[in-house]
């Protein structure tokens, strides 16, 4: 067997992945065309307003609202929803942190149902024992670009009449049963930040069915104005929270960049699970039935091996960065983060109870690849499976 890198083998990889984003002259026009056109906020401008039209019709939803990011998309979805002081929200615990500090921050308190094992989606057969009087609203997480069991989520929130707001974040172009992602709840939200499918550096997206919703998010938005009201009517208090025609520009751009790069990706996806299926002890995630498009923002897989005297997940996760591939270990499970804990403490909320999958997720089993591994060549893909069938076959 060949020495691993970290202990002074040969690495297997030494060139660089793709660098993300991807972008060219049509990026530069269209900035040169913002820069140009002498308005550079949304309020007179046209890009951002060509954004939300055009983003909403990718996800099929009557509505888009831009705004600064998908954390405060969140925060602004909960709000308009009439969610704030001592309310609960169901949430996972297997997600960026802004999932749970969106409702904190407004004063509601995540209250966590574990995620599956097998998909990293939030388990709806969990949601009904997490409810309690003072539940309003449920938010899925389509992790990594896959949607969530919607029918699932929704027939639990129909049971207990609660809200959905779905954080799409990391799941442009994704498809529930062939219903686009995050206007199948009330609200859904989009993320624009660096590392996503579709980005301008940050920026955040709304997306509703509801027409009502729709001019709560725009006033929310937009300091608590009312559209068509004069310039200094608050009807409410909001934040400025608007785009720049910049980013809207660039987004434009990115969108039309989109489709091909979520096909690709897809097809690479593929390839990667059927590859890593062949490695012992490697495990590709199972992506649910219902799902007819997928981002692949990131790619999961459990490393099952240690059970059987393979190297521990973050040894293992250290050997194969050595190899070369950037291998990320996944999030610190929010209900075990202390800010979150105390913020929950100090709202009175229900301190948050062990999630064991979520847990195992972390401490054991979850790799991650992020969205540039995915955008390479089969050749690209071959090199990360050899470094892992390499670290794979090493023993602890
Ligand atoms: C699941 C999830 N929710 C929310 C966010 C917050 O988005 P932003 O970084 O644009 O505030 C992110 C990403 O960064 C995310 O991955």
């Amino acid at each position: 067997m060949s020495t691993l890198a970290i202990n002074g083998g040969t690495p297997v990889r030494t060139k660089p992945f793709l660098g993300w984003p991807v972008f060219g002259r049509e990026e530069e026009d269209a900035l040169l065309r913002a820069l140009r056109s002498g308005v550079w906020g949304s309020i007179d401008g046209t890009f951002v307003k060509e954004l939300e039209v055009e983003f909403a019709k990718l996800q099929a939803a009557r509505h888009g609202i831009a705004c600064v990011n998908g954390t405060m998309a969140l925060s602004v979805a909960l709000k308009a929803l009439g969610i704030g002081t001592g309310d609960e929200v169901i949430v996972p615990p297997y997600t960026f942190i802004a999932t749970a500090s969106a409702a904190l921050m407004i004063g509601a308190v995540p209250v966590f149902v574990d995620v599956e094992l097998d998909t990293l989606l939030i388990d709806p057969a969990q949601i009904d024992a997490a409810v309690s009087p003072r539940t309003k609203a449920i938010i899925p997480v389509h992790h990594g670009g896959s949607p969530v069991d919607m029918d699932g989520v929704m027939a639990a929130a129909r049971r207990h009449g609660l809200k959905v707001v779905e954080d799409a974040a990391q799941a442009h172009g994704a498809a529930w049963r062939g219903t686009p992602v995050g206007a199948i709840g009330d609200v859904g939200t989009f993320s624009f930040q660096s590392s996503k499918p579709v980005n301008a550096g940050e920026g955040g997206m709304m997306v509703t069915n509801d027409d009502e919703l729709d001019e709560l998010l725009w006033s929310y938005r937009n300091v608590g104005r009312r559209r068509g009201g004069e310039w200094y009517e608050h009807v409410r208090l909001g934040w400025n929270l608007r785009m720049t025609e910049f980013q809207a520009a660039v987004i434009l751009e990115q969108m039309k960049r989109m489709p091909s790069q979520q096909a690709h990706r897809t097809e690479a996806a593929a390839y990667l699970s059927g590859r890593l299926a062949e490695i012992p002890g490697c495990v590709p995630l199972r992506v649910p039935e219902g799902v007819t498009a997928h981002s692949w923002y990131t790619y999961h897989w459990r490393w099952l091996g240690a059970e059987d005297g393979g190297l521990p997940k973050k040894v293992f996760a250290d050997a194969l960065r050595a190899e070369g591939v950037p291998v990320f270990a996944g999030y610190v499970p929010l209900n075990r983060n202390q800010a979150v804990i105390d913020e929950i403490a100090r709202l009175g909320g229900p301190a948050p109870a062990a999630m064991p999958n979520a847990e195992r997720a972390e401490a054991d089993e979850i790799m991650m690849f992020s969205l540039n591994i995915l955008m390479g060549t089969h050749a690209d893909i071959d090199d990360v499976v050899e470094a892992v069938a390499k670290v794979a076959a090493a023993r602890a």
